[in-house]
């Protein structure tokens, strides 16, 4: 019976696509003393306890301030590989059949990392995931607290590359860092042919200007978290009809927000916009998708129907094709029919 609740055994076996993952955001403990080690890098840790220690965030801000640190211990092409690579095994054990991946050049461009070291490294992890049947891309993103020059030359950087990178995504501090101030390097994206989404987190100061100014200006495909437009009907109304994705991270939510945002989700989901359910930055926020859907499902308890919708969701606004969003509907329906015969 479909309205039954889901389990995580369900949610654990059902097909999905993950739409808002950061490749830094999954840099584990382990994986970051290792290669500290290896590069000769002093992280300030080297106790995995130390290292979980120095986690004690509350806010986005806080947040990012121990994330962009922890990236010097990529340092070359094979370590940006093993990141993704072992984000893509992981992801392939939580039944993720799609995904794309955000990831920031410009924090690595920084200190003193070639561009092509961190795109190589990571496309060729997106490509040998194939051979575990994981269709993996990239969304380049714009770091929001630098200069719109500075986005402009990452364009321009990444021209030669362009076939490796799918989307342009915007992330990093939102406050006074609105979306217009890269409204003609988004325009610039869309012209090279890129798809665009951008994030818009939870409950910052100016929320829902910064919203709207993605919707009706810039005109973003998808929205990542975004749930604060259930503050204005018209967003709400305005989302549903152009079908434009929510991607949405409870246990980031939980962390950065003490709130996972789950009534807003559920509000939303009655009002027909399509939410996904993603993992932000897993290695930072205690989990990877199924525990995000987890957590909600239990904290909600959520009907396999209801999870289906999530699931659903992901693929029906991923940046594929039609045949390939029925191919992955039709796969979701065959597991709940097969789940619930056993
Ligand atoms: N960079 C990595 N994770 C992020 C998030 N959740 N919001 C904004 N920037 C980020
Ligand atoms: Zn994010």
């Amino acid at each position: 019976m479909k309205n039954q609740l889901a389990t995580r055994d369900f949610i654990n076996g059902l097909p999905k696509a993950e739409l808002h993952l950061h490749l830094e955001g999954t840099l584990e403990p382990e994986l970051k003393l290792a290669l500290a080690q290896k590069n000769g890098v002093d992280i300030g840790q080297t106790t995995i306890a130390e290292v979980q220690a120095s986690y004690n965030f509350n806010s986005l801000a806080s947040f990012l301030a121990v994330y962009y640190p922890a990236m010097d211990v990529l340092q070359t092409e094979a370590d940006f590989y093993q990141l993704a690579m072992a984000y893509l095994t992981k992801a392939h054990q939580e039944n993720i059949r799609y995904t794309e991946l955000f990831f920031d050049p410009q924090a690595h461009m920084a200190r003193g990392i070639a561009f092509e070291t961190v795109v190589n490294g990571f496309h060729r992890a997106c490509v040998d995931a194939h051979a575990f049947n994981v269709d993996a891309h990239l969304i380049m993103c714009f770091l929001r607290d630098l200069s719109a020059e500075s986005a402009r030359q990452l364009l321009e950087t990444a021209k030669p590359y362009q076939a490796k990178i799918l989307g342009i995504g915007l992330d990093s501090d939102e406050h006074h860092n609105p979306p217009l101030k890269f409204l003609r390097e988004y325009g610039e994206a869309v012209a090279q042919g890129y798809r665009i989404t951008m994030h818009a987190d939870i409950d910052q100061v100016d929320s829902i200007q910064h919203i709207q100014q993605a919707l009706e200006i810039i005109r973003v495909e998808r929205l990542d978290h975004g749930t604060n437009i259930v503050e204005n009907p018209d967003l709400v109304d305005w989302v549903a009809q152009l079908k434009i994705g929510l991607t949405s991270c409870p246990l980031s939510n939980r962390l950065v927000a003490d709130d996972m945002k789950d009534q807003e989700v559920l509000n939303l989901i009655d009002h027909d916009v399509k939410v996904s359910i993603n993992s932000d930055d897993p290695a930072y926020f205690g989990g990877y998708i199924n525990d995000n859907y987890e957590a909600i499902a239990n904290a909600n308890q959520l009907t396999i129907d209801q999870v289906v919708t999530f699931a659903k969701n992901s693929f029906e606004t991923a940046w594929i094709s039609d045949v390939q969003k029925a191919t992955y509907l039709t796969e979701i329906d065959e597991y709940v029919e097969n789940y619930l015969k056993d």
